[in-house]
């Protein structure tokens, strides 16, 4: 890795990276609620190779170990070099693209689930693990982590290819999938894909983790009967509390 020379479409700093590598071998705390989302995230798969795209240390291969792992630059954490952008020149290659926290980084959204759509089979998946901007998530982002969570600044034509450098608005999932929906789901058509589900999740048991940057609040064990509780609540609750979302989108048959 040569976090001086990233690539121009590069928004996101992986220097970064080697810090979270270290914290995520050393807190089970923070490795309970990864383990919890991967399980979401494994039921949605379908059968077949799966593609992560922005993989950054690639902790997704350690629970899901049958990925191949990619990002903007080859890095000793990933397979292969591969800008969210190019996933067209993949046609049809793929079962499923996953993407976790890759899409509040992309200035050009559409452009990036055009290309998804593309690289995947008929009946495959793209699967995105974003954070949401519930109320609570709102609140919580902009007093707790250092990227803006502004969904308010995100709508047609969905297009931010006008700046330069790093970019990242944490509200970019809940304003593309929940506020212009319909929309969205329009464009998608276009694409080969279907909106299948959104799913808010994970209340206070991430924030008990410490995240990335500070210590774990509750033992692993405590989180994962957390984790279980949380699962459990009705979405209505989800929807005002959650702190991430998880939304499937399904390859047509055409
Ligand atoms: C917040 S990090 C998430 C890393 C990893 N998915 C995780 O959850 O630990 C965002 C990642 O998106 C990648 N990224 C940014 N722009 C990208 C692009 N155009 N194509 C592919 N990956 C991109 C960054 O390099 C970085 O690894």
């Amino acid at each position: 890795m040569n976090p001086e020379h990233q690539t121009p479409q590069a928004t996101y700093d992986l220097r970064l990276l080697a810090r979270s590598a270290e914290k995520w071998r050393d807190s089970a705390a923070l490795r309970a609620v990864y383990e919890d989302i991967f399980a979401e995230v494994r039921e949605r798969l379908s059968p077949g190779p799966t593609l992560e795209i922005g993989s950054g240390i690639g902790l997704a291969k350690t629970l899901l170990p049958e990925l191949t792992t990619s990002d903007v630059e080859k890095t000793p954490y990933v397979d292969r070099a591969l800008s969210a952008y190019d996933l067209a020149q993949e046609a049809g290659a793929w079962a499923n693209v996953f993407a976790f926290d890759v899409l509040h980084h992309l200035r050009e959204p559409l452009r990036f689930l055009a290309a998804a759509g593309a690289a995947l089979r008929p009946g495959g998946r793209l699967v995105l693990v974003e954070p949401a901007a519930t109320p609570v998530g709102r609140w919580f982002y902009r007093f707790f982590h250092h990227e803006p969570c502004r969904p308010e600044e995100i709508g047609p034509p969905f297009d931010f290819s006008g700046g330069k450098g790093e970019f990242a608005n944490m509200g970019m999932a809940w304003a593309l999938f929940v506020e212009h929906r319909a929309e969205v789901e329009h464009r998608l058509f276009a694409f080969g894909l279907r909106l299948d589900e959104v799913r808010m999740r994970d209340g206070i048991a991430y924030p008990l983790t410490g995240g990335f940057s500070k210590p774990a609040l509750l033992p692993a064990c405590a989180l994962r009967v957390l984790l279980a509780g949380e699962r459990a609540l009705p979405a209505m609750v989800r929807r005002k509390i959650g702190l991430r979302m998880v939304s499937v989108l399904t390859r047509l048959e055409r």
